[in-house]
């Protein structure tokens, strides 16, 4: 599903992500751990087409992703839930899913066409955000509120629901957890967990990597800017080195 062969990411001369490699099956939960600042960010960025990938390439199954801007990988099926969520604050609940939609039908007729038809892409959108509603209904509820007068659960749901909206074929969320209380990091946790049973690929950095671990398949140990472990999730909690660099708060 998603390829990320010798990724370098830099930052005028400072280099934040260094050959990096990973892989994520097809219907697989894989989790990225690291410390603060080990570069976990700024690979997802790259992947996404926020910042350029200095060397290397991103695939989408056969499709090369690096290169291309976040509008163009939405539209191919990366769906991207940033760090810090960047929702429209001011805009209702509902723009700011409309804003997140590249229906299917848009992914399909990209190469045929490079446009589509706006009945067509109503129809999707509809179809979409009645989907993103069964999934959250709260944010149905709450169509007309501002985005940025919710509470922090619901501006997460928001902003995963956002990226649900372009139909991806992988979800890559960056720490979704951050500054929720525990019951609702757990909620979230859970429906990542639901997702996949669904049939949805999920890549997530998670702060809380024994939580993460707990619902992935696999995981990557990231360290200034470089993989420095890797494994199945059994393999990183039973993992004495891991268990004392990230796992340590959760066990004591
Ligand atoms: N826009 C930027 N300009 C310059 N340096 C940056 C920029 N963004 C990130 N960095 C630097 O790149 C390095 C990696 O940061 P990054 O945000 O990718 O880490 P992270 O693993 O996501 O950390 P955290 O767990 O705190 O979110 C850090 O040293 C950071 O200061
Ligand atoms: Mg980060």
């Amino acid at each position: 599903m998603l390829r990320v062969e010798n990724v370098s990411v830099a930052y005028g001369r400072a280099t934040a992500v260094r050959e990096v490699s990973l892989t994520v099956n097809d219907g697989e939960i894989v989790t990225l751990i690291g410390s603060n600042g080990a570069g976990k960010t700024s690979l997802l960025n790259a992947v996404a087409g926020l910042v350029p990938v200095k060397s290397g390439a991103v695939w989408l199954d056969d499709i090369l992703l690096s290169g291309l801007s976040l509008h163009q990988t939405a539209r191919l099926g990366f769906g991207y839930v940033p760090e810090g969520r960047q929702l429209f604050g001011d805009m209702p609940v509902i723009d700011n899913l409309i804003l997140g939609a590249y229906p299917k039908s848009a992914r399909n007729r990209l190469s045929l066409l490079g446009y589509v038809g706006w009945f067509t892409r109503r129809a999707d959108i509809r179809t979409n955000l009645e989907s993103v509603y069964r999934l959250f209904p709260k944010l149905h509820e709450r169509q007309s509120q501002k985005a940025g007068s919710l509470s922090g659960g619901e501006q997460q749901m928001l902003a995963i629901g956002r990226a649900m909206m372009c139909s991806p074929k992988i979800l890559v969320l960056d720490e979704p957890s951050l500054g929720l209380a525990p019951n609702l990091v757990k909620e979230i946790l859970q429906l990542l967990g639901r997702l996949r049973e669904e049939g949805l690929t999920i890549l997530l950095i998670e702060q809380d990597a024994v939580a993460a671990l707990k619902i992935a398949d696999r995981g990557y140990v990231m360290e200034r800017g470089r993989i420095v472990l890797e494994g199945t999730a059994g393999e990183l909690l039973g993992n004495d080195e891991v268990k004392h660099a990230y796992l340590g708060r959760a066990l004591t």
